[in-house]
């Protein structure tokens, strides 16, 4: 139905906290480029206003919103083919995430497992912004009429919400179709890589150890050290993908490989069952270098003309906006709100 109504628009986002890893890449900006490719609308953000739902010192921010965005770009999201921007450019996401926060359910948030994950024993100390993060990142959507989300798995239960919300607004409020109600996109060997130590947590740009994670700054011989120490178990690569199930570090190597050499999974595992470690952690550091060295190179040059990062980030705020306007001004228009004709 949705879909009939509105226009296939693709929307997603990165948090600047910290440098970008290898998880933001694979499960993140390479499928971004590919649906680019497609011709789709595609608008690419750089989610700073939801950073800062934990302390971000204003220097870092800075810093780790240039990164993204020259992660974007050096790994080939084209400003004339996708809209990319820094949300804190476009003030409507923060206009709309006010209704948004008027329209879901103390309830809806209290279910939201990230929250829960993230707060730990400590609910009362965390900011009420990242009480309330999941009802900006439906303004996120929203905003743009977006119809298509391409998230990692753990962002899954935040596109439901967003859909709950739109069903509610749209009800709430007589405007049958208004917000599309949008579907989340997961899809590839990556949309969930793991931590390198611990294959049951997600690689983190934040945790505590440097060698749980590939960041897209690393060198060749870091990136080597990172996989060779990477946590396995004794056995090495088994007959057939499905006896990887339950082994959740040895599968996330495999997987990774084959995100970056664009195979199945089960091609890989075809390709070295039998082998050891000793084998496959060679191959897989080599694969990786040689897909993330140029993009790396890439990025530094970027990261070395911040104010070209920042005249590109500002052309897309320029069309972020004019598409998010009017679909704000209209939104105000059926809550009520007064404002000059
Ligand atoms: N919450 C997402 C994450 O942590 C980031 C995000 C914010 C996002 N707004 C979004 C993703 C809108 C998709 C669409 O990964």
């Amino acid at each position: 139905m949705t879909q009939l109504v509105h226009t296939p628009r693709v929307f997603s986002g990165i948090k600047p906290s910290g440098g970008l890893t290898l998880g933001n890449y694979l499960g993140a900006i390479k499928r971004f480029v590919e649906t680019q490719e497609t011709g789709v609308e595609t608008l690419y953000c750089v989610v700073d206003m939801h950073a800062i739902t934990v302390w971000q010192d204003p220097a870092e921010l800075r810093t780790a919103t240039h990164e993204v965005a020259a992660g974007y770009l050096a790994a080939g999201i084209d400003p004339a083919k996708s809209i990319l921007f820094n949300q804190s450019q476009v003030s409507a996401h923060a206009e709309l995430g006010w209704i948004f926060n008027c329209v879901a359910r103390v309830g809806w948030m209290n279910r939201m497992t990230q929250f829960k994950e993230k707060a730990g024993k400590n609910a009362e100390k965390q900011s009420l912004g990242l009480y309330a993060y999941p009802s900006l990142m439906a303004a996120d959507i929203l905003l743009y009429h977006a119809t298509h989300v391409p998230v990692g798995e753990d962002q899954k239960q935040h596109v439901e919400l967003t859909r709950d919300i739109a069903n509610k607004f749209n009800h709430d409020f007589k405007a049958p179709d208004f917000f599309p109600v949008p579907e989340p996109v997961i899809e590839g060997p990556a949309t969930r890589v793991m931590n390198l130590r611990d294959g049951t947590k997600k690689m983190s740009k934040s945790g505590e150890s440097d060698m749980e994670r590939i960041n897209m700054l690393d060198d060749a011989a870091t990136i080597a050290k990172k996989f060779k120490k990477a946590r396995t178990d004794p056995d090495g690569i088994p007959e057939t993908y499905d006896d990887l199930s339950d082994r959740p570090e040895a599968r996330n190597l495999v997987d990774i490989y084959a995100s970056l050499a664009d195979k199945t999974p089960q091609d890989v595992v075809a390709e070295y069952a039998g082998a050891g470690w000793g084998k496959f952690k060679p191959a897989l550091a080599d694969v990786a270098v040689e897909k993330l060295a140029p993009i790396s190179d890439e990025m530094k040059r970027y990261m070395d003309d911040p104010a070209e990062i920042d005249r590109i980030l500002a052309v897309g705020g320029d069309k972020a906006r004019a598409i998010a306007d009017p679909i704000l001004a209209k939104t105000y228009d059926l809550v009520g709100f007064v404002r000059p004709k």
